[in-house]
């Protein structure tokens, strides 16, 4: 059996978007092997239930653990908010959520204490962010969250860069607008890509890329864990529940490199 040290790091997402999470993970630990699952037959997660979300997230965990992966990133925010700590309780493999990275880096980088965090409807109902911020920080922050489901739409059919992405942003984040922040958590997966039109509404305020944090975050473990890839040039390879054809034509938007795209039934 490979050494510890040898094997991938897994990564999974509802679908094509956590490989903004694999693309920041791969510029910072470009020795590391990759398996990348996105569950793009049940896509997207950001609108369903708690129980439902813990059930998809622990087949895809038996998934990449068959894999024989040494660590595994939940690129998913929503994903994240539900499904981490039962994650982390039943399974014996290191396991990375985005909420506490993405979360730290905004108490890092505010000035005024007054946080905003965007996300997907379930993200935001969850409260992970909220729960989490009271679990890190001593000093009273603040904390507003909002919604925004058109945004994921927006990006996969490459809108991104469009008015009616500049519209919509300015009808979702009004309100935070009002609010003062100064330091806004882009809290899904897909968020970045908009990150010129959301800038252009919040003039001022730092945008919280969590993948960043993130791939920081698991070169720690994997240091700590003492199971560092050795000197070598790591592969990405990527597994879907759906067709690849819809994941390879819109994974350009995420990522600028080609990869190799299974079908696989969980
Ligand atoms: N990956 C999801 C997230 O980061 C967004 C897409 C979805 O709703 O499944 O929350």
């Amino acid at each position: 059996m490979k050494s510890a040290k040898n094997r991938p790091i897994g990564i999974f997402d509802s679908g094509v978007g956590g490989l903004t999470v694999a693309k920041s993970v791969r510029k910072k630990l470009p020795n590391e092997d990759i398996i990348y699952f996105g569950d793009t037959a049940r896509v997207p997660y950001g609108n369903k239930g708690k129980d439902t979300i813990i059930r998809f997230s622990r087949e895809i965990m038996d998934f990449l653990v068959k894999k024989k992966v040494k660590l595994v990133v939940v690129a998913c925010n929503t994903a994240s908010s539900f499904s981490l700590k039962e994650l982390k309780k039943s399974y014996k493999v290191p396991v990375v959520g985005v909420i506490s990275p993405g979360m730290r880096e905004a108490v890092k980088r505010t000035k005024t204490g007054r946080i905003g965090v965007i996300g997907t409807t379930s993200t935001i109902s969850s409260g992970a962010y909220n729960k989490e911020l009271k679990r890190i920080a001593k000093k009273p922050y603040k904390i507003y969250s909002k919604d925004c489901p058109l945004f994921v739409p927006l990006v996969e059919n490459k809108f991104s860069n469009d008015r009616i992405a500049y519209e919509v942003a300015e009808k979702y984040l009004g309100e935070l607008k009002k609010r003062k922040i100064d330091s806004l958590i882009l809290g899904c997966t897909h968020y970045p890509i908009l990150k010129k039109v959301i800038q252009k509404v919040m003039k001022h305020t730092n945008l919280i890329d969590s993948s960043v944090a993130v791939a920081e975050e698991v070169k720690k473990v994997l240091k700590k864990e003492k199971i560092e890839s050795p000197k070598r040039k790591g592969k990405l390879s990527c597994f879907v529940s759906d067709d690849v054809d819809n994941f390879r034509s819109i994974s350009g938007i995420f990522l600028k490199e080609r990869t190799s795209v299974k079908k696989v039934v969980l």
